[in-house]
């Protein structure tokens, strides 16, 4: 069969919008394009409708009720709400936070925020495979402590943390647990019985772009937060602004599909990923894996391959899509984040590349990839251009 270049292998960074949930958000742009808080006409309350039913799935999803699921623009928004939210509600004295060096930006920078603000936070170190133990978390808790934050799934390295057993000791502690479960989500078992607060995003499981939702623990403890967006009183008070009534459905569509089709998807995955790694090591010596091997998302790969620049990888590497574990955050490069926390030596660092497999990806694309890396590590290894590549060369306006 073949394979369509540009092969997408960057499923942490986005997904492809499932040809079903486009279906299902189809007849909210023009035809039941009411405001869901317009209470006074049947467009209102058919979007109303749409908008509770969306609240309804994801509750069912997550083991929550509907009521705990506040809609945001997406994870970074959610993560925003839970940090600075539960802080600014803290009662006097409760002004420590504890977080992880692994964390995405959008967890630590509110923690930096916070920081600057006054607040103590913790930043705990993990261990060389990306993971955190509970009793590290145990030890940094203080009687000041308002809340610990730690992700479910790292999005470079795929690395799962203990986050049911975290979420417990807080619990005995009486201190609330956020965690960012944006790259668990729809992949790996996740139950709302391991956290107060819990961050997810649409378009990391085949969903639209800019919706995502807090859960917030409504029960043993109702968990008070303050909002970041004031207005018209939406999301019961804690998010203000008109809800994106087709984002809303298709996440919801995209949430119920990734839970149906969620085992089967996994152990495909996880075949396709080792045979990735299988073949990349049939033919290269120095590809090392970062992260812990086992603890990790079925579908993710974060590889070093020794004596290569990554950044120059992905250049040689036409018509396959996958990124380095560099945060881009400001016009100048840093090396990962992520990658550094795991103590790895600075050449390691600039060496590896992040792959994620996804719902669409094809065994085929997979060999295609694999022939492709193969043949670009090589080159650049020995400094000299290969005579011809393994497969024809991507159509003008693909990007890798
Ligand atoms: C772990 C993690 N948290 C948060 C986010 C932010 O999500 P969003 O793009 O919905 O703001 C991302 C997306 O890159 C992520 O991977």
């Amino acid at each position: 069969m073949a394979v369509e270049l540009p092969i997408y292998l960057d499923n942490h960074a986005t997904t492809r919008v499932d040809p079903r949930v486009v279906e299902a958000m189809a007849p909210y742009w023009s035809q039941d394009y009411g405001n869901a808080a317009s209470h006074g006409h049947v467009l209102g309350w058919r979007a109303e409708e749409a908008v509770e039913q969306a609240r309804e799935s994801l509750a069912a999803a997550l083991g929550a009720e509907p009521r705990e699921i506040v809609f945001t623009s997406g994870a970074t928004e959610a993560n925003n709400l839970a940090l600075l939210g539960a802080a600014e509600a803290a009662p006097a004295g409760r002004n420590h936070l504890v977080s992880v060096a692994t964390e995405h930006p959008s967890v630590l920078d509110p923690c930096r925020a916070l920081e600057a603000r006054g607040f103590d936070v913790t930043i705990l170190p993990v261990d060389a495979d990306g993971r955190i133990e509970p009793e590290a978390v145990t030890a940094s808790l203080r009687d000041s402590t308002r809340l610990v934050s730690v992700m479910a799934a790292n999005n470079e390295i795929g690395v799962l943390q203990p986050v049911a057993e975290i979420g417990a000791l807080c619990r005995e502690r009486g201190v609330l647990f956020h965690t960012d479960a944006v790259q668990a989500f729809g992949k790996v078992p996740l139950d709302v019985d391991e956290a107060d607060l819990l961050s997810i995003s649409a378009h990391k499981i085949y969903g639209p772009k800019g919706v995502g939702a807090l859960y917030v623990r409504a029960r043993r403890p109702r968990v008070r937060l303050e909002p970041r967006l004031y207005g018209g009183g939406h999301e019961r008070g804690l998010r203000s602004g008109t809800l994106p009534v087709p984002l809303i459905v298709g996440f919801a569509r995209a949430a119920e599909l990734c839970l149906a089709e969620r085992e089967h998807e996994a152990v495909r995955l996880a075949g396709l990923r080792d045979r990735l790694l299988a073949r990349l090591r049939e033919s290269l010596d120095g590809v090392a894996l970062n992260g812990d091997p086992r603890q990790r998302l079925p579908a993710n790969l974060n590889l070093a391959f020794e004596g290569v620049d990554a950044d120059q990888l992905l250049v040689e590497l036409r018509g396959v899509a996958l990124s380095t574990g560099s945060a881009c955050s400001s016009a100048t490069p840093a090396p990962s984040h992520v990658l550094t926390a795991l103590g790895l030596p600075a050449a390691r660092v600039r060496a590896s590349v992040r792959m994620g497999l996804g719902r669409f990806t094809t065994r085929e694309e997979v060999d295609v990839a694999a022939d492709r890396l193969v043949a670009c590590v090589e080159k650049l290894r020995s400094g000299v251009p290969r005579k011809a590549a393994p497969t024809p060369l991507p159509s003008a306006g693909s990007k890798s």
